[in-house]
C-alpha cells in the first residue's frame, strides 16, 4: 500500500503585536518561520495599541507568507491546511490574520484552522529534539497568563492554578516602565538585574506561605513603589531593584511549579510563554526539577515568545486529526483552553 503524503501547513500568528508566518512538515519539521516584532512602532505609547497592531499587521502579514512559502519551496499545491490563531488576544488584530488565512485557505482550496494561541504555546516545545511524552505539567508563563496546567494529552488540559491579577509578564512589564525602562520592559529588567547586587532589596513572595497553586504578582509592584519612594532615581538603584523583582517573580514561579509535579505525581515539566525565555528561570528549573528527579523541557527562546511555528503545530496536529472550519472567520478575545477538544492519539 502506497504510503501517505506527509502533510504540510502554513500558519499565521497576529494575536497581538508580532506578525509571523511559518511553514511545518509532518516529515520535514519546521522548514520556515518568521517574526516580525511591532515593538518600535508601539514604544513611544509605553504598550500596544490594538488599532496600530492591527493596521500594521495587515502591511506584514502577506510578505511575510510569501517570504516562508519561498523559503520553504512551497507552491500552494503542496498544502495541505493554513493554521491561524483564532484567539484569545486583541481582536482586530486576530482578525487580520484570520481573514487573510481563510481567504488563503479557500482560494487554494485547503482547509483553514483556528488555533488557540496559548494551546500553541503549549505545544511550541514539540519542536524541539527529544519532545516531552504527554501527560507533562506546564507553566505557561506570558505577559497575559501565568498557568499551571495539567497537559494530559493535545486539548486535555487541566488548570491546576493560575494569577489572580497580573501575569508574571506584565508584573515584569508593569515594574519595568515604573522604573523607567523603555517598553517592553522585561526583558529589559532581566538583563540589568544580572547586573544588580544581591540581597540590596528584599521583595515579598505572593502566595508561597498558602497551600496551593495560585500565584498574585499585583503586591510586588505597589512593594517596588514604596522602596523607591523617596530615593533619587539611580542606574543602580534600578539594577538592584531589578535583581530582587526578577528573584521574587523566579523563586514563586520554581516554588509553584514544584509543588504542581508533587500535586500531579508527574515528573516532566514544560516552560513555555515569553517568561520562559528568562535565562534565571530557566536555570533555576532546570536545577531544581533534576534534583527533585524530574526533567524540564523549554521551546528554544526564539519559540517561547510569539511566534507562527507554535501555531503550524497546532495546527497540524488538529488537521492530522480530520479537524477543519467552515467558511466562518473566527477571532475570539476570551477562550477557555478547557474548552478545546481532546486529540488522544
Ligand atoms: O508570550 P509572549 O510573547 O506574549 C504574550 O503575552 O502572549 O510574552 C511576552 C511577555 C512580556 O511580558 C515580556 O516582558 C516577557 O514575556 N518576557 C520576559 C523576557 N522575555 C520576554 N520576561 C522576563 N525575562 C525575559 N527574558
Ligand atoms: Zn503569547
Amino acid at each position: 500500500m502506497e504510503k501517505a503524503k506527509p502533510l504540510r501547513i502554513l500558519a499565521v500568528e497576529s494575536s497581538c503585536d508580532e506578525s509571523a508566518a511559518a511553514v511545518l512538515d509532518e516529515k520535514g519539521g519546521l522548514l520556515a518561520h518568521e517574526i516580525f516584532s511591532q515593538v518600535e512602532l508601539h514604544r513611544i505609547f509605553g504598550g500596544v495599541v490594538p488599532e496600530l497592531a492591527s493596521r500594521d499587521h495587515v502591511r506584514r502579514l502577506l510578505p511575510l507568507v510569501r517570504t516562508v512559502l519561498e523559503e520553504s519551496k512551497t507552491g500552494p499545491g503542496e498544502l495541505d491546511g493554513i493554521a491561524y490563531t483564532a484567539g484569545p488576544g486583541l481582536v482586530g488584530a486576530l482578525l487580520t490574520g484570520a481573514a487573510l488565512a481563510r481567504s488563503l485557505a479557500y482560494a487554494w482550496d485547503v482547509p483553514a484552522l483556528g488555533v488557540h494561541h496559548l494551546e500553541g504555546h503549549l505545544l511550541a516545545v514539540l519542536l524541539e529534539p527529544d519532545p516531552p511524552a504527554f501527560p507533562h505539567v506546564a507553566l505557561l508563563v506570558s505577559g497575559g497568563h501565568t498557568q499551571l496546567i495539567e497537559a494530559l494529552a493535545i486539548g486535555r488540559y487541566h488548570m491546576l492554578g493560575q494569577t489572580r491579577d497580573d501575569a508574571a509578564g506584565e508584573a515584569f512589564d508593569k515594574i519595568a516602565k515604573l522604573l523607567g525602562l523603555a517598553y517592553p520592559g522585561g526583558p529589559e529588567l532581566a538583563r540589568l538585574a544580572d547586573e544588580g547586587r544581591a540581597g540590596a532589596f528584599e521583595f515579598p513572595r505572593p502566595m508561597l506561605d498558602r497551600p496551593g497553586l495560585e500565584f498574585s504578582f499585583s503586591g510586588l509592584k505597589t512593594a517596588v513603589l514604596h522602596a523607591v519612594r523617596g530615593r533619587a532615581p539611580s542606574d543602580e538603584l534600578r539594577r538592584d531593584v531589578a535583581r530582587a523583582v526578577q528573584e521574587a517573580i523566579v523563586d514563586t514561579l520554581v516554588v509553584k511549579a514544584l509543588r504542581a509535579l508533587d500535586a500531579t505525581g508527574l515528573d516532566t515539566l514544560v516552560v513555555c510563554g515569553g517568561v520562559g525565555a528568562n535565562r534565571l528561570l530557566r536555570e533555576r528549573l532546570a536545577r531544581e526539577v533534576r534534583s527533585h528527579g524530574g526533567r524540564v523541557h523549554y521551546p528554544r527562546q526564539e519559540l517561547c515568545t510569539d511566534n507562527a511555528a507554535m501555531i503550524a503545530v497546532a495546527g497540524l496536529a488538529r488537521l492530522k486529526a480530520g479537524e477543519h472550519d467552515d467558511l466562518g472567520i473566527r477571532a475570539r478575545a476570551q477562550w477557555p483552553l478547557e474548552s478545546l477538544r481532546p486529540i488522544d492519539s
